[in-house]
């Protein structure tokens, strides 16, 4: 019995993915690193590390702590910046057998709009990621992220630029995540991605210092798994667009808690640095799984442990 009997591709607006599999803004490069050791026409799709107006050298050293089931990162949005990156980096990107999301992070509204404008444009960058959790510099640092006002007016502006899907990527680090949701939704989003990293950090106590250089920082992994699957479920039931679902994916079992709780895909990060044959192995399982249930589409399972998401969508398979 062939592995295709069933369907695992999703919608994020008028994207289509084969697989409901994304990788992790800053947690894949481009795939090129991955490619000797993965089928990447498997994996659904790779978001690209963020990339802002400036190039960026990130925050001093250490970047990288281990923590119980986790690790904290503090890379500071290292990247060449835009021009440096749609010169030499973007066109290799034509050849890589999966689909490619774009990532733009910035500090100010005019910065997502300007980064978003220029690499939508590219025809190497099937969709744009906007990376929400960064600093405006003209509201005395306050995270776009974690302001249902700066969500709307980043989204919107962000939106006017480009037709391409745009997928606001949101912070689990508030106090009502779906009301975030809701603006990034009415301001244009085409998908959400739910979440990014938490806050947190780690001292050395032969020191008496923090252990990254950067003092604070974002934990991912398991970690966090029960955080960002909350936020999920709660963000499912407040908005109608696609949700990717992450934070600490590293099994089929994890993958499968994503999808009843209402994402339509998923998004693995910090996985890929243990063992990048993960998300295949996710793949294959889904697939087993549906297989064992006969059921045909991965969109059947999308929200069946929320109710709230079934008040606020409609199921294709409901009308058979
Ligand atoms: C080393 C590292 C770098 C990351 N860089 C970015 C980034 O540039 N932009 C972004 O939106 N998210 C970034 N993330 C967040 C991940 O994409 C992901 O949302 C988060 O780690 C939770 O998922 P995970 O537990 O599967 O890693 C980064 C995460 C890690 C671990």
């Amino acid at each position: 019995m062939g592995q295709e009997t069933v369907d695992l591709s999703v919608q994020l607006g008028s994207l289509t993915l084969a697989y409901p599999t994304l990788m992790g803004s800053g947690c894949y490069g481009s795939g090129q690193e991955f490619a000797p050791f993965v089928d990447l026409s498997r994996i659904g799709g790779i978001v690209l590390k963020s990339v802002t107006r400036q190039p960026r050298l990130g925050n001093p050293t250490p970047r990288l702590v281990h923590t119980p089931s986790g690790m904290l990162n503090a890379i500071g949005l290292q990247n060449p910046g835009i021009d440096f990156y749609l010169e030499h980096d973007v066109a290799t990107f034509a050849d890589r057998p999966c689909t490619m999301i774009g990532s733009v992070a910035g500090f100010s509204i005019d910065d997502y709009a300007y980064v978003c404008e220029r690499l939508a444009a590219r025809r190497e960058i099937a969709a744009v990621e906007l990376n929400i959790s960064c600093p405006n510099v003209a509201s005395e640092g306050e995270t776009f992220a974690c302001d249902p006002r700066l969500t709307a007016r980043v989204v919107g502006a962000a939106r006017a630029t480009t037709d391409k899907p745009l997928i606001v990527k949101l912070s689990p680090n508030v106090t009502d995540i779906a009301a975030i949701a809701r603006q990034a939704q009415d301001a244009g989003a085409d998908a959400l991605a739910v979440v990014n990293t938490v806050r947190g950090m780690a001292i050395d106590v032969q020191t008496w210092q923090p252990r990254l250089g950067n003092v604070t920082g974002g934990l991912s992994g398991p970690a966090i798994r029960p955080i960002a699957l909350l936020a999920v479920y709660e963000v499912a039931r407040a908005v109608t667009i696609p949700i990717v679902g992450q934070g600490g994916i590293e099994s089929v079992s994890d993958a499968l808690e994503f999808f009843l709780a209402g994402a339509s895909a998923i998004g693995i990060g910090t996985a890929n640095f243990i063992d990048p044959r993960i998300p295949e192995r996710i793949v294959d399982g889904l697939a087993a799984y549906l297989r064992q249930r006969n059921l045909h589409s991965i969109r059947e399972i999308v929200g069946r442990a929320n109710v709230g998401f079934a008040n606020a969508h409609q199921y294709e398979g409901d009308e058979d």
